[in-house]
């Protein structure tokens, strides 16, 4: 057991909540921020069994990313021998909607952590994990994406992240800061948020299943991503940053599935086969054994620009690290089906008997 002290920004999303866990089980202190919100959002938390409690090892602090000073004030007084800058604005399709907001939290926010740590004279025994992303190569022409591979930012979230990825760098070189970037291509998990396409298929089927919904509406069908599990990620974020020396590092599984392929491998888990008819916005996902329309394409999620096709080559982590995903794409895909179907039973059983 280590008795270490962790901040984790963004400890009440997806990633957040799975590394506080994690890091709770090393023997680490854990302190999260969380953001004010006019309704609870420690949803993930409260799944997996993180309160915190007086004397205990978890605590939760508010702070905002765009607030340079409620950094500056945590960091000073937990004095924490480890950072992991989590929080974002991490919504790719929202970016292009809240694009100034997004290049503030994501990128200046990271900025304003480096900044404090500096500044308060912490930069020679602090770690800093910056939450990098395969969004840096946007719809550049090389695959698979390694640490050599230009980046080429699509989106407001992805030119964001660039400052981010840079500051971390730059503040390595220039202050001699244990400061690291894991590059992480698109990982998922039943705590992924709904919005994202995984979650979003998940949820859809499980809905169908249970005779909720008809139908799923969907974007760009043909968009390839490199999906890993978010337990995995959370792993080789910790090995990366306890390496000797700071680095940067594409986390990845190495192979690549398309939007297309999760949605028929989603509704497999529930015994349906999808067969696609038609062409373009017309195409259409039907059960081959009942007939019915259970896909449809929807202009309204196409994006302005798109990132065609993601697939990380974790060479250098498996080797300086020795660290490799080790849930399939299957497994993902069934264990998300599988945790939403369960939770809709629940939702609706508890429905029934109030
Ligand atoms: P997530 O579920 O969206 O969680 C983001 C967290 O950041 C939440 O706790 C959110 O708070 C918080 N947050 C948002 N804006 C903030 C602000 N201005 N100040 C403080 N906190 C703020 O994202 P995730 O999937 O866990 O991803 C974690 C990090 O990895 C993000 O930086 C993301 O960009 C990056 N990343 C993710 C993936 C992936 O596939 N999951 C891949 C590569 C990189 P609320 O709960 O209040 O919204
Ligand atoms: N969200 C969403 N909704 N995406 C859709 C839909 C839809 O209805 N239909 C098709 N897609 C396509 C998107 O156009 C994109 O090509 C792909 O599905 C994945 O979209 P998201 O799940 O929203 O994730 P993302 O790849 O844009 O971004 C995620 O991964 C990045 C790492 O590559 C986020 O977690 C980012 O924060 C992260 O950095």
């Amino acid at each position: 057991m280590v008795s270490k002290t962790a901040l984790i920004t963004g400890v009440t999303g997806q990633d957040g909540a799975y590394l506080a866990a994690y890091l709770l089980e090393k023997g680490y202190t854990v302190h999260g921020t969380m953001r004010r919100s006019s309704a609870p959002n420690h949803y993930r938390l409260d799944r997996l069994g993180l309160t915190p409690q007086v004397g205990g090892a978890f605590h939760l602090h508010y702070a905002d990313l765009t607030d340079a000073m409620s950094l500056m004030r945590l960091i000073a007084a937990l004095k924490p021998d480890e950072i992991y800058n989590l929080a974002a604005q991490s919504d790719v399709a929202v970016s292009f909607s809240v694009a100034a907001y997004t290049h503030q939290a994501n990128g200046l926010g990271a900025v304003h952590l480096l900044e404090a740590v500096r500044h308060l004279g912490m930069a020679s025994h602090v770690r800093y994990y910056q939450a990098s992303t395969s969004e840096l190569y946007g719809d550049g022409p090389v695959w698979p994406q390694n640490e050599e591979t230009p980046f080429r930012p699509c989106s407001p979230y992805g030119v964001a992240k660039l400052t981010a990825y840079w500051s971390t760098v730059n503040y390595r070189h220039g202050y001699q800061m244990h400061a690291s970037n894991g590059i992480l291509f698109n990982h998922e998990s039943p705590l992924r948020g709904p919005n994202f396409v995984t979650r979003k298929v998940t949820i859809a089927v499980a809905e169908i299943a249970t005779g909720q919904r008809e139908c799923l509406m969907i974007g760009n069908l043909n968009a390839k991503r490199d999906w890993g599990h978010a337990k995995d990620s959370v792993d080789g974020i910790w090995h990366i940053t306890q390496h000797k020396e700071p680095g940067d590092y594409v986390l990845a599984t190495g192979e690549t599935h398309s939007v297309r392929e999760f949605i028929e491998r989603a509704f497999a888990c529930i015994g349906a086969d999808i067969q696609w008819q038609g062409e373009g916005v017309h195409e259409q996902g039907i059960d081959r054994k009942t007939g019915k329309v259970r896909v449809q394409v929807d202009p309204q999620f196409f994006r302005p620009t798109e990132v065609p096709l993601l697939c990380g080559d974790p060479s250098k982590v498996r080797r300086e690290l020795g660290w490799q995903h080790r849930i399939s794409f299957e497994q993902l895909v069934t264990e998300m089906v599988e945790s939403d179907i369960a939770q809709l039973k629940a939702q609706l059983t508890a429905q029934l008997t109030s």
